[in-house]
């Protein structure tokens, strides 16, 4: 049985953990796709999953515009995954309901703790870099052994009971409450150190939103700006700043004690 994992990851957290599902399946051959990179033909694919960061409690609006666009299907089986900093809020749920709402069955769910990229959360809490822990891990191996029953079921024609994915009532308040314009408020305008940015384009790259475009140095347009910090994250020299952010904070991509425990030897 083949499946697909479509995935959105900003500072590469979410792009690892699903590799080790793909490299740790059985009963499965698995396919990554990047959201970024538009729809994948799903015609040859028994399942698919469908896997992103917690943005705002919620998803981030990439992965939603995503999601709308997405062909409908017949009651294809999917999962969900998302990996989180601090607390996941309801970001399985909303993906899930992204995925419902154009024809998928929700098979199966799991969330993974992983080290925080989001700044303004890494300068107040240290960034959870401890994370995940071995019995995380432990919980994520025991998802994967779930989807691997799953495939094997699937292979097989057996019945896969569909799930519902849940949040508590107060993420509802908090999704209302956030916005691209608080997110681009609470990062500030965003500008470049010419000493010493070398125009390498990784920022315009990093940005989903086409936010950054470059002229001489890298420009941002701030109205398009969602405060997710990608060009911030992932310039390799620190080059772009804001007010309130500064050379500081910075999660430039899974820290090595990540890539070493999720990594499949
Ligand atoms: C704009 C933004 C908002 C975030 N919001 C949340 C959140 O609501 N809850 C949470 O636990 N983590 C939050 N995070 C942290 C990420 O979900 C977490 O670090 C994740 O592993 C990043 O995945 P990636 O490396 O694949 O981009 C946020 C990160 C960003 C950039
Ligand atoms: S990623 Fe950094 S170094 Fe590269 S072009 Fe952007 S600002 Fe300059
Ligand atoms: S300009 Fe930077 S912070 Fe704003 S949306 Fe693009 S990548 Fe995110």
């Amino acid at each position: 049985m083949k499946g697909a994992i479509i995935y959105f990851s900003n500072t590469g957290n979410t792009k690892l953990a699903c590799e080790r599902i793909k490299g740790k399946i059985r009963n499965a051959e698995i396919d990554l796709f990047n959201m970024r990179d538009g729809y994948p033909e799903l015609s040859d694919y028994g399942f698919v999953g469908f896997a992103t960061y917690a943005s705002e409690f919620k998803v981030a609006r990439f992965v939603a515009d995503y999601m709308d666009g997405f062909p409908e299907v017949h009651g294809k089986p999917a999962f969900i995954f998302t990996t989180y900093g601090r607390d996941n809020g309801s970001s399985g749920m909303v993906l899930a309901r992204l995925a419902k709402r154009k024809g998928f069955r929700i098979v199966a769910e799991h969330a993974l703790n992983t080290p925080e990229n989001y700044p303004p959360v890494i300068r107040m809490e240290h960034g959870h870099v401890e994370n995940p822990t071995d019995a995380q891990v432990a919980a994520f191996d025991a998802f994967i052994d779930e989807l691997s029953g799953i495939s094997s079921k699937l292979s097989n024609g057996e019945e896969v009971s569909e799930i519902k994915v849940t949040s508590r009532l107060r993420y509802a308040f908090i999704r209302i409450l956030t916005s691209r314009w608080l997110m681009q408020k609470l990062m500030g305008n965003k500008n470049v150190d010419t000493d010493l940015c070398v125009k390498c384009g990784k920022c315009v790259r990093a940005c989903p939103y086409g936010a950054v475009s470059m002229k001489e140095y890298p420009e941002f347009v701030e109205a398009k700006c969602h405060g997710c910090f990608a060009c911030y994250n992932n310039c390799p020299r620190k080059a772009i700043f804001t007010k309130k952010y500064n050379k500081f904070a910075n999660y430039p991509g899974p820290l090595p004690a990540v890539v070493e425990k999720l990594t499949v030897h």
